[in-house]
C-alpha cells in the first residue's frame, strides 16, 4: 500500500460515514474501458461504475455536451418548461411503449416515484384502497425507505431500521402459485427486475413472465419493472422487458441513462400516468438541463452505434469463453448466466480469492451473494478485452 493511498484511506475514515466496504483501489482517471490507479497503473474495468458508464468513462463527446450546456442553463428547477428534458422525453418514449416520463435522480427515486405511482392511481384513479406492492426474494429496489422495504433481502441492508412501511410482500423466486397466493385485495402491483443483477445474474424465464403478465390481468394489477440496471442496451436489447415482448405500466431507469451523472427515470403508459397530478409528486432536481443534455446524447450514441446489438453479441462470446474455462476448471466454474453484458459466472470455488486475484491481475468486476462474478462492463468493451478477462480469470483459477 503506497503512503499517498493510506493517507487516503486515514481521510476517508475519518470524514465519510461508514457505509461502503470499498475496493482497496484509488481511482484517479477513467477512460473508455480503463480505471486508472493514482500511480497511474491500470486496470481493466468490467464494473462501470456498477454498470453506469455503459458508453465508457470520460468520452468527449459527451464531456462537449455538457460544457456547452453549463454554459447556457445549468438549473432553474422544474417550476419552469426546459426543452432539454422535452428532447429526452421524446428520445427515451421512442425507444419503447411507455408514454409519459417522470424524471428522478438515481435509481432508488425512480422505483419509489414508480411505487408511489401505482399507489396513487388504484386510489385517485379506481378509488380503491389498493397500496400493497409484490416482490421477488433476492431482488434489488434501492435504499430508501420503501425500496429497502421491497427489496428482497435480508440483512445490514434492512437491520435496525424499523419500522419499515407497510404495504410490501415478498414472495420466492420463479414460485407462480407462491405469488398467485400473495395477491390480495389489498395488492396495487407486482414489481420485478427482468434480470436480477444485485441478486445473482438472475434472469426471469419466459413462461413465469407470461404468467406474471396474466396475474396482473386478471386481477386489475400494474407491472412495474425495475430496469435501472437492466435498461439502455445492457441486455442486447434497448429495455429488458423487450426480450420479453411484454409492456409494463411503469418501468424505471437510472444507472446508465446519462453515463455517469445521476438520473433517474420513471417510465410509464398513459394510463398509469393519470395517477399523478399537480402537486402529487416532484423533485428539485429531476430532468436538469445538463444532465438531460447529456442523457440526450447517450440515447443517440446508443441507438447510432448499435449498443443493443454489440451487447448481445459480446455476451453471446463472454458465455462462450467462459465454457472454455469451464471445461479446463469443472470443480471451479458452475457455468455462466445472464443476457447479454449483464453477465454472471457462477464458481463453486471461494469467490473473494477469485475477485482477489483478479484485482491482483487489475482486473476489476463485482462479486455478488458470495460466488457470482457479475461482468457489467462499459457496452465499448472489446473481445481482446473479455479475452484478456479470461486469460486472468483462467490463471487465478488455475493458482487457486
Ligand atoms: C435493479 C436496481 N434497482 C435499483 C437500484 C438502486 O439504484 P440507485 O443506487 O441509483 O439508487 C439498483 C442499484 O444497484 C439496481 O440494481
Amino acid at each position: 500500500m503506497t503512503n499517498k493511498f493510506k493517507e487516503i484511506k486515514e481521510r476517508e475514515s475519518k470524514l465519510l460515514c461508514n457505509t461502503y466496504g470499498r475496493y482497496p483501489l484509488a481511482v484517479s482517471k477513467a477512460k473508455d474501458c480503463r480505471l486508472y490507479d493514482l500511480e497511474g497503473e491500470e486496470y481493466l474495468d468490467f464494473l462501470a461504475g456498477i454498470a453506469v458508464c455503459s458508453l465508457g468513462h470520460s468520452r468527449d463527446d459527451l464531456a462537449d455536451v455538457m460544457a456547452e450546456q453549463a454554459r447556457k442553463l445549468v438549473h432553474v428547477s422544474n417550476l419552469f418548461y426546459q426543452e432539454p428534458q422535452l428532447d429526452l422525453a421524446e428520445k427515451l418514449l421512442s425507444t419503447c411503449a411507455a408514454d409519459k416520463v417522470f424524471f428522478a435522480n438515481s435509481g432508488a427515486e425512480a422505483n419509489e416515484g414508480a411505487i408511489k405511482l401505482a399507489r396513487r392511481y388504484m386510489h385517485a384513479v379506481r378509488g380503491e384502497d389498493r397500496h400493497e406492492i409484490i416482490t421477488l426474494e433476492k431482488s434489488f429496489h434501492g435504499r430508501t425507505l420503501s425500496t429497502l422495504t421491497a427489496t428482497g433481502q435480508e440483512g445490514p441492508i434492512k437491520d435496525g431500521f424499523s419500522p419499515l412501511p407497510d404495504g410490501f410482500v415478498t414472495v420466492p423466486f420463479n414460485n407462480i402459485s407462491a405469488l398467485r397466493g400473495a395477491i390480495g385485495k389489498n395488492t396495487a402491483a407486482i414489481m420485478i427486475e427482468m434480470v436480477q443483477g444485485e441478486g445473482g445474474v438472475r434472469p426471469l424465464s419466459q413462461e413465469y413472465v407470461n404468467d406474471i403478465v396474466a396475474l396482473c390481468k386478471d386481477n386489475g394489477l400494474l407491472l412495474i419493472v425495475d430496469e435501472v440496471q437492466t435498461g439502455l442496451c445492457r441486455t442486447g436489447r434497448f429495455w429488458a422487458h423487450q426480450h420479453y415482448g411484454i409492456t409494463p405500466d411503469i418501468f424505471t431507469s437510472a444507472k446508465a441513462l446519462a453515463n455517469g451523472l445521476p438520473m433517474g427515470a420513471v417510465l410509464c403508459t398513459d394510463e398509469a400516468a393519470k395517477g399523478f397530478g399537480p402537486g402529487s409528486h416532484a423533485t428539485t432536481f429531476g430532468g436538469g438541463a445538463v444532465i438531460s443534455a447529456v442523457a440526450c446524447k447517450v440515447v443517440d450514441v446508443m441507438i447510432e452505434e448499435d449498443m443493443a446489438k454489440r451487447a448481445d453479441e459480446l455476451g453471446a462470446f463472454a458465455a462462450q469463453e467462459t465454457e472454455k474455462l469451464r471445461a479446463r476448471h469443472p470443480d471451479k466454474i458452475v457455468g455462466s448466466r445472464g443476457v447479454g453484458l449483464l453477465f454472471g459466472i457462477e464458481l463453486s470455488c471461494d469467490g473473494s480469492a477469485v475477485w482477489n486475484g483478479l484485482l491482483e491481475k487489475r482486473i476489476v468486476c463485482n462479486l455478488t451473494q458470495g460466488t457470482i462474478l457479475r461482468l457489467v462492463p462499459p457496452l465499448t468493451v472489446t473481445r481482446e478485452d473479455i479475452l484478456a478477462f479470461m486469460e486472468a480469470l483462467d490463471e487465478v483459477l488455475t493458482a487457486l
